[in-house]
């Protein structure tokens, strides 16, 4: 009995979708960051909806056949594309402890905007999710989902939906909150949630005045007392950190989930993942100088080693 109401608890055994099995230990990967299948010159790829999608990947140094890897989906922005992700995030740089999935949106956009491509990318997700638990050894209980504007929109749309009950937590950096426009737009779920918006972005502004190239936009503060709400309820209490240089860190905590959902307000942040090193691929345009007060990485991969299906909000 104690079993049973242990497993009620966790994210996918309380909803409709059945558990990733992980069948892909013992098979040999080569480390490194890989967009071609081996040498014959294929793009790594699934068939989801009728059509075929693409990914690439950065498997760890020293990966290990039989260890169960945590695995992060990192989600790029509106025409960028899965190599400027992984050089926005460099997640290669901070951990080898990762797997990490860089899908490949159609036509480069992730659905949600009226922009996009008409794609089904949450049947994407969860068929490639089982796709890759079933060629590289993964822990279940650790899968992620991270992505930049466009991709960090659609890992607000994931966090929404039933196929987002596969996943631990949710992070996003300049997210395009197309399909997140009101307290009620979520479906009841409950999920770890981390943002970062700089009041510099012009192209999904802070505060939105007109609509955004793909519809409506929602206010970022109040989306993010949106989640607080859906988290922690309609009383629930921010708090607000202003000591940083640079930035505030809103967050929610609540029933032993500490900063569940937590923000970082860029005073001077533009349209970027932040970082301060100048080579990642959005600082390289010159236009993320005033984000470069934040390493937003590292603190994704802080908040992602607190949170597993078990000990999250998931509902
Ligand atoms: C992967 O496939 C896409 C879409 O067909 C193509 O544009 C891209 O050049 C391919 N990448 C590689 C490395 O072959
Ligand atoms: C909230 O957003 C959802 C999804 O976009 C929409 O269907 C619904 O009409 C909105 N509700 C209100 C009260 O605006
Ligand atoms: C942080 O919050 C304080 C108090 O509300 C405000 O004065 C300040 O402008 C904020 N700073 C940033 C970087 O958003
Ligand atoms: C990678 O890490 C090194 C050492 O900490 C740092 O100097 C460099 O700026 C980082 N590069 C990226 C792209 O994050």
């Amino acid at each position: 009995m104690l079993f049973i109401t242990l497993a009620v608890l966790g994210c996918v055994a309380a909803s409709t979708q059945s558990p990733v099995v992980s069948t892909g230990c013992g098979k040999l990967h080569t480390p490194g960051y890989h967009a071609v299948h081996g040498n014959t010159g294929k793009n790594l790829s699934i068939t989801s909806d009728g059509i075929p999608r693409y990914y690439t990947v950065q498997v760890p140094t020293k990966y290990d056949a039989q260890k169960k890897y945590p695995l992060i989906f990192d989600y790029h922005g509106s025409t960028d594309t899965p190599l400027n992700q992984h050089d926005n995030s460099a997640y290669y740089n901070y951990t080898n402890k990762y797997l990490v999935v860089y899908p490949r949106g159609r036509g480069l956009n992730w659905q949600g905007p009226t922009y996009a491509a008409g794609s089904n990318d949450l049947l994407f997700t969860d068929d490639l999710l089982a796709h890759v638990a079933a060629q590289y050894c993964i822990d279940p209980q650790r899968v992620y989902a991270s992505g930049k504007s466009n991709g960090g929109g659609f890992v607000d749309t994931l966090a929404c939906s039933t196929v987002g009950d596969k996943f631990a937590a949710f992070a996003m950096a300049s997210a395009a909150l197309y399909t997140d426009t009101n307290l009620t737009a979520c479906h009841n779920k409950k999920r770890a949630i981390l943002e970062a918006h700089g009041d510099k972005d012009s192209v999904i502004p802070y505060v939105p005045t007109k609509d955004g190239r793909g519809g409506p936009l929602p206010n970022v503060g109040k989306w993010v007392g949106w989640w607080g709400q859906r988290d922690c309820g309609s009383n629930a209490k921010p708090t607000v950190d202003t000591k940083p240089t640079g930035y505030n860190v809103t967050t929610y905590s609540c029933n032993g989930h500490q900063d569940v959902v937590k923000h970082y307000h860029l005073a001077k942040g533009g349209h970027c993942w932040p970082s301060s090193d100048p080579d990642t691929f959005d600082n390289q345009g010159g236009s993320c100088k005033g984000a470069r007060v934040l390493d937003f990485t590292p603190k994704v991969l802080e908040f992602f080693g607190k949170w597993n299906l078990k000990n999250g909000p998931c509902s």
